[in-house]
């Protein structure tokens, strides 16, 4: 009995270390500036996204044709602005750069079936992001957010993990989501995966998320 209060007490005591573990780790040199590094990088696909939306996009469409999923069989379109950002994802990793680091596009409302939340990281982060949002009551636009942040071994690397929320900044963005959210096929994913169908999203929602790596060793 008593060394089971012994143990109980060590696993409480535990318990504050753990979580000061890492905390610290956070705070680390390092840690701030892979903390920077994920920032600026998440800058970068935001904007770089927004300039191909409205260099590229807006501007075929002014032109009489525009932006489509299925682009490559399609003459005189060009790839959707999240397709976009896959593609500079995708010739990243197979670049000497992805020993250091990553970017994804992810969603719980994921419409391209390879971008839904894949691990415990992303799943705690969605619920950060989706806390924020129930906590603001309705004032969508008054968030100020705040990304989901850890450190965590992936084998021998220690790498900072960073998830931003991606958000509903433009109605274009709202609109083109809900009808597709409304398409036969995607309330099926929904329904395979229990989720209620025919969500509609409002102007400044959570949609999706920046998700980025950036390896500390
Ligand atoms: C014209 C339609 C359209 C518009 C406008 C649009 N999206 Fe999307 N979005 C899509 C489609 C289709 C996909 C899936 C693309 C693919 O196959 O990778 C997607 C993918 C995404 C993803 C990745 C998760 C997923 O669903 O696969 C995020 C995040 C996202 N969009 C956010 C946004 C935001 C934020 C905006 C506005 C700035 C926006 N989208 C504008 C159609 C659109």
């Amino acid at each position: 009995m008593k060394s089971l209060t012994n143990k109980l007490f060590l696993g409480i005591a535990l318990v504050p270390l753990f979580f000061s573990a890492n905390l610290g780790a956070l705070e680390d040199t390092d840690t701030k500036q892979a903390i920077a590094v994920a920032e600026a990088i998440d800058a970068m696909v935001r904007s770089t996204r927004s300039m191909y939306t409205r260099t590229v996009v807006t501007k075929l469409k002014k032109d009489g044709k525009g932006a489509k999923q299925r682009s490559e069989i399609l003459r005189g379109f060009v790839p959707l602005p999240a397709q976009f950002v896959r593609n500079v994802a995708l010739h990243l990793e197979n670049s000497p750069a992805s020993e250091k680091f990553k970017i994804e596009l992810r969603s719980n409302w994921n419409l391209n079936p390879e971008q839904g939340l894949q691990d415990n990281f992303e799943m705690a982060g969605w619920k950060y992001l989706m806390r924020q949002q129930d906590a603001a009551g309705g004032n969508l636009q008054g968030i100020k957010w705040d990304p989901y942040i850890k450190v965590e071994y992936q084998g021998e690397k220690q790498v900072l993990r960073y998830f931003s929320a991606d958000t509903a900044v433009a109605q274009a963005c709202a609109g083109c989501h809900n009808s597709w959210e409304n398409r036969a096929s995607v309330k099926k994913l929904r329904g395979e995966a229990n989720m209620e169908p025919g969500k509609t999203f409002r102007l400044n929602e959570l949609i999706g998320a920046v998700s980025i790596s950036v390896a500390l060793n």
